[in-house]
């Protein structure tokens, strides 16, 4: 059977991420193997040319699931038809910028791309918002596009997910798929809270596995909140192949399904769940099915886990309350 392709669309497809992620997309691994893939590719006028480059290289590697790929400097175009919207393109903040400037920099870029989504993104359209500050910037264009179901709107936390994964694998000697039901609640900064204590080792309980609270409050999940951070510094510049990737498995377990017994994180949307306030877009751990999520019910939360996720929503609220203040929702 001739499978019709989907629309990628993929902001900021110039950048880092972009270089790394815009292969695996069209060798399959955003929505599948046998599932062909059109490009569109959005990115801002100076950017364009090296755009281009990208793009004569993805045609030189000769991708049988890549039927075709388009540029253009213009959201309206480049989200025509989109099923699938990437939203990686955003401002970096620099020297002298406080976080204020960054919302409002980046007000400039998703409050115009929610709109293009709005008015031209297929109607199965899926948004996953890449580009810091992701879980505002995720809120900024949802509130940009009120014909589009809330649901649709999500921000990464699955490189943190990864993240916290690769850390207790490592000190728990174990392989990463041995781990399930790992956690990230709240935001995608350093607020972030990686939870184990829902998390299974093997199919036994992950803090009974490890049994060393202060290994988790001082060194996991500091380790995890921070490891942005940490390869700025290494590598001179933030991850990219790491963010591509996880990018990649945001979107292929959302289409494709979490497994039985086990559950991912996504920033989403919120309706009240665990106490975060309505419609801030928070992490939680969701089960997805049939291209569908639901944020998991019924989880006990500690003292311990219930402090820190206030802590990360409560920076959420803030930035809410900027973008606001800003009129950017
Ligand atoms: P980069 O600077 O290499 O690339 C960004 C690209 O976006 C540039 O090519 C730029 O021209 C483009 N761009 C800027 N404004 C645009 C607009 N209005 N429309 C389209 N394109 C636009 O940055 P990068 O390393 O690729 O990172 C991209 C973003 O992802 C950053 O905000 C980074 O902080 C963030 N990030 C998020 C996570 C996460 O886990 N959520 C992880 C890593 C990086
Ligand atoms: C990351 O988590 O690697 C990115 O969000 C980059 C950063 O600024 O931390």
């Amino acid at each position: 059977m001739t499978r019709t392709p989907v629309n990628v669309t993929v902001t900021g497809a110039a950048g880092q991420i972009g270089y790394a992620l815009l292969f695996r997309i069209a060798a399959g691994h955003l929505l599948g193997a046998d599932v062909p893939v059109n490009l569109r590719l959005l990115e801002i006028t100076p950017a364009l040319k090296a755009a281009e480059g990208t793009a004569m290289e993805l045609d030189d590697a000769a991708f049988p699931l890549l039927r075709g790929i388009e540029i253009s400097d213009d959201a309206n175009v480049a989200f025509d038809g989109a099923n699938v919207a990437l939203l990686v393109g955003a401002r970096p903040r620099t020297a002298g910028m406080e976080r204020g400037d960054l919302l409002s920099a980046n007000g400039g870029i998703f409050k115009p791309q929610g709109k293009a989504i709005n008015d031209h993104a297929a109607d199965d359209i899926k948004v996953l918002v890449v580009g810091n500050p992701a879980n505002t910037n995720a809120l900024i264009a949802r509130a940009a596009a009120p014909d589009v179901p809330a649901e649709r709107f999500t921000a990464m936390t699955r490189l943190d997910h990864n993240r916290a994964i690769a850390q207790l694998a490592k000190k728990t000697g174990v392989q990463v798929a041995d781990i399930k039901r790992m956690t990230i609640w709240g935001n995608h900064s350093a607020t972030q809270y990686p939870d184990v204590f829902h998390a299974e080792i093997a199919g036994k309980k992950a803090a009974e596995v490890v049994n060393d609270e202060a290994w988790l409050a001082e060194t996991f999940i500091p380790t995890v909140a921070k490891r942005g951070a940490a390869i700025i510094e290494a590598r001179g510049a933030s991850s990219a192949a790491s963010a591509a990737s996880a990018a990649l498995d945001h979107v292929h377990t959302w289409v494709n399904g979490t497994a039985d017994g086990d559950w991912t994180s996504m920033a989403v949307v919120s309706d009240g769940s665990y106490g975060v306030p309505e419609g801030l877009i928070s992490s939680f751990p969701v089960t997805t099915k049939d291209g569908a999520y639901e944020i998991v019910q019924g989880l006990d939360i500690n003292d311990f886990s219930r402090a820190r996720i206030d802590a990360s929503v409560k920076e959420l609220e803030e930035e809410r309350e900027a973008v606001r203040s800003l009129d950017l929702i």
